[in-house]
């Protein structure tokens, strides 16, 4: 399905299960990239993660690259998500695509990226940004504004011109799915949805459930 660049409101298609691939990361791919065709910031998502007791936290990231291996997003280890994520892998991703009334929901577990791959990923990213990573000791309380301010300015004069390090504790998590469920809104309100399980041979259970 191709769009024109003025977005209009594209066609809602229905969900029908002959249509979806047996494989959910491709059925994935086929869905981001309408998403990425249509929808401003289309690989922002909420990340869930708990505490090992059960106390839930939920905050955006963005999808910065997804194969059958799973869902990759970068971030500060040492913050609240990185802190739940390591005592607790179980982890839960909701993406929603509202011109095309699209929700994917994957739950799975997560593992660290290799440091390597995080550092390909830093180093791709604007000055500005690895500089702000360097210097943020992320979800840590700080007295005000200005202290973060100071701290900019004063490593990118440090470092201007030269290679940012990635700070030690920054990097990214692959979520390995166990179940994503593809949701498609309809005008008449009885929506579609399919949910992909992961059996034990890694084959995939496909279920439609109520909406
Ligand atoms: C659209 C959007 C995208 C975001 N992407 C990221 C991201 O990729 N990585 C990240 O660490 N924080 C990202 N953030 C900030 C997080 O939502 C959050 O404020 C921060 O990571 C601290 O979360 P925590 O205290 O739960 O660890 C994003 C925020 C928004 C609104």
């Amino acid at each position: 399905m191709s769009l024109p660049d003025d977005h209009p409101a594209p066609p809602v298609p229905d969900l029908a299960e002959a249509e979806m691939g047996a494989d959910p990361l491709r059925q994935f791919a086929v869905w981001f990239d309408a998403a990425n065709r249509t929808v401003a910031d289309a690989e922002a998502m909420a990340l869930a993660t708990a505490t090992p007791d059960g106390v839930p936290s939920a905050r955006m990231v963005l999808l910065k690259g997804f194969d059958e291996r799973g869902f990759v997003f970068f971030t500060n280890y040492d913050s609240r998500k990185g802190r739940e994520l390591a005592a607790n892998p179980h982890a839960a991703l909701v993406l929603y695509w509202h011109p095309l009334q699209r929700q994917v929901r994957i739950e799975g577990t997560v593992a660290r990226t290799t440091r390597e791959e995080s550092e390909r990923y830093f180093a791709s990213r604007p000055f500005g940004s690895r500089v702000a990573a360097s210097i943020s000791q992320q979800s840590a309380v700080v007295p005000n504004r200005l202290v973060l301010e100071e701290r900019f300015v004063k490593l990118a004069a440090e470092l201007e011109g030269q290679a940012v390090p990635m700070p030690p504790d920054w990097g990214g998590f692959r979520l390995t799915p166990s179940a994503i469920e593809f949701w498609q809104g309809r005008p008449s309100r009885l929506h579609d949805r399919l949910r992909y399980t992961r059996r034990a041979d890694s084959t995939w259970l496909v279920e439609r459930l109520s909406p």
